[in-house]
């Protein structure tokens, strides 16, 4: 799959998810009742007995709380469902109603955070747990596991039924988290602060767009000047720095497989701002633990005409075009 057919399946999916596909599957609990047709579908979600519910499909995006159902139409082998949740919030996934045949070589695995063709977000470097920890497979135990936390606000659940009409049902709930750490946009546009409180950690602001991202503020404990430093031939950037703030740009889901676009390691007030036409544009903010580190910044969707012509036919499609 070339990396614009990946960046397109991401726009399917997630155009998917927002507009036609869950609002159509809202369970109708008692068609005469018509109170619920008269609240808001915000006002529906907020009350508690409300749960949303629709099956899930062999290829899914799922991107509110619910209950969704998977029932196997045939043998369908290679399966996932992309979960999203809001920036400041982590995702619990919970197993019910398994009828699958883990002997039969069917299986359910959850995973803490996004993988695609091999590539991870976030990445081993910047997630806390090693690899194997991030997966939950419901076969491997003895006790069945059966649910796990994100420790950002992408998980995923990958999973393989041979036999017709096995399945499972699964409960996508979000949780509100203070200190966000690694997170995917849901959207090319909008704005974020993203704040490291005195811990020895890095976290990524990913965008899976091309965009012009413009930092608003960034400060890194103690204020030297005011300048974005574009990444040059014998310039040595910021990596002597224990704190600053990298601009990633590439055609990767993975964050360590990305290009830095810029370094910026001074507190600065005022703007600076880059356009990067790739698929995937990333805000990481490198954190040494001395200082409390933050970063704030807006982002916006290229236009058409912003973008690079010649990618489809490059040899090279790792090559975006940074301005
Ligand atoms: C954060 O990233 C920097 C630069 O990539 C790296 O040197 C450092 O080891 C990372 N820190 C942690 C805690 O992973």
């Amino acid at each position: 799959m070339s990396a614009a057919l990946r960046a397109q399946l991401f726009l399917f999916l997630i155009s998917l998810s927002s507009r036609t596909g869950l609002s159509r599957y809202i369970e109708d609990n008692d068609a005469s009742d018509g109170l619920y047709s008269l609240l808001s579908l915000a006002q529906k979600r907020e009350s508690e007995d409300f749960i949303f519910r629709r099956p899930l499909r062999c290829l899914d995006m799922l991107a509110m709380d619910g209950h969704f159902t998977f029932v196997a139409s045939r043998p369908q082998l290679a399966c996932a469902a992309f979960v999203i949740a809001e920036p400041d919030e982590v995702i619990r996934l919970e197993l019910s109603d398994v009828n699958i045949d883990c002997g039969a070589g069917d299986f359910i695995k959850m995973f803490d955070g996004w993988v695609l063709k091999g590539e991870k977000f976030p990445s081993i470097q910047d997630h806390p747990l090693p690899v194997h920890q991030r997966y939950t497979d419901y076969c491997s135990s003895a006790a069945p596991a059966v649910s796990s936390r994100s420790s950002q606000n992408v998980a995923m659940i990958f999973f393989s039924v041979h036999s017709p009409d096995s399945g499972f049902s699964i409960t996508v709930r979000k949780l509100h988290n203070p200190f966000p750490c690694n997170i995917m946009s849901q959207s090319p546009e909008g704005s974020f602060t993203m704040v490291i409180p005195h811990q020895h950690r890095n976290c990524s602001f990913s965008i899976i767009y091309p965009v012009e991202i413009r930092l608003t503020e960034l400060s890194l404990g103690q204020a030297k000047s005011n300048t974005i430093s574009p990444k040059t031939e014998g310039w040595s950037g910021c990596s002597g720095s224990g704190d600053y703030v990298g601009l990633l740009g590439g055609n990767s889901l993975d964050t360590s497989k990305m290009f830095p676009v810029a370094d910026l390691c001074f507190s600065i007030s005022g703007l600076a701002q880059m356009k990067i036409g790739c698929d995937n544009s990333v805000v990481r903010l490198v954190s040494s633990g001395n200082y409390v580190n933050r970063v704030s910044f807006q982002y916006r969707l290229l236009e058409n005409n912003e973008l690079p012509k010649t990618q489809e036919n490059s040899l090279d499609n790792n090559i975006c075009t940074v301005e």
